[in-house]
């Protein structure tokens, strides 16, 4: 593959939302945590463990938490909760929990607080997710990373018989989309690189930073 290719199947990538029905053979299925395999990581630990399910007895039954998260939510601030419903984590071909072994966070031996070796550890499962991502991308398969909150933590946990001490982070869909959605807006690269020194004219106003930009 060239750097042009690589490129192309990052900016190929998108969080989809909305699936239809439609296998991922093993095969591709494997290709997809090889990938996730050669993800760099703080020392080496490769924090990761994949909990991966077909079953959609369980998709529906993750769907009803998230659900049931959602709805909670929705009463608790019913005008300005603004979370999206994650249905489609019930529809896909394939559902995997993304955990991380937070033991592996004494490995990193020449980091002393604890606030840089959780960066440490969630940067290197972060960068494993990524890997599938692209690699499902490639494959022509949809995917999108939905966050475990400290709400649906317990139930995930019980249905997928995750042990202590590990850690839920993600949940990540991955299947044939509905329909490839439009590129989501992109600062420029000019806008967040800084060259020689931090340019302070760069510097983002409060106002600026918000969640879902326009452009
Ligand atoms: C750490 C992380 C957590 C995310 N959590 C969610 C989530 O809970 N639900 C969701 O629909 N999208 C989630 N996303 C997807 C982002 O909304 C998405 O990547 C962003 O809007 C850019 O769109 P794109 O992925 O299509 O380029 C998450 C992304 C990241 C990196």
């Amino acid at each position: 593959m060239n750097a042009k290719n690589l490129l192309q199947a990052i900016q190929k990538r998108r969080s989809v939302r909305v699936y239809k029905s439609g296998k991922i053979s093993d095969r591709q299925l494997a290709m997809i945590l090889e990938a996730a395999r050669w993800a760099p990581s703080g020392a080496n630990t490769q924090p990761w463990e994949f909990v991966v399910t077909r079953d959609r007895k369980k998709m529906k039954r993750v769907r009803e938490i998230y659900d049931n998260e959602w709805k909670q939510r929705k009463r608790e601030d019913p005008v300005r909760y603004k979370g999206l419903k994650k249905d489609y984590v019930g529809d896909v071909s394939v559902l995997v929990l993304v955990c991380g072994d937070p033991r592996t966070m004494k490995a990193y031996l020449t980091t002393r607080q604890m606030a840089d070796r959780e960066k440490l550890f969630q940067a290197s499962i972060a960068n494993a997710v990524e890997h599938m991502m692209l690699m499902a991308a490639i494959l022509g398969f949809g995917t999108v990373w939905v966050s475990v909150r400290e709400e649906v933590e317990p139930e995930l946990r019980e249905l997928f018989q995750v042990p202590q001490p590990l850690r839920l982070l993600w949940t990540v869909p991955i299947g044939h989309a509905r329909s490839w959605p439009r590129a989501k807006p992109r600062r420029k690269v000019d806008a967040f690189t800084h060259y020689e020194i931090y340019d302070p004219k760069k510097l983002r106003a409060d106002s600026e930073i918000r969640a879902w930009p326009k452009g």
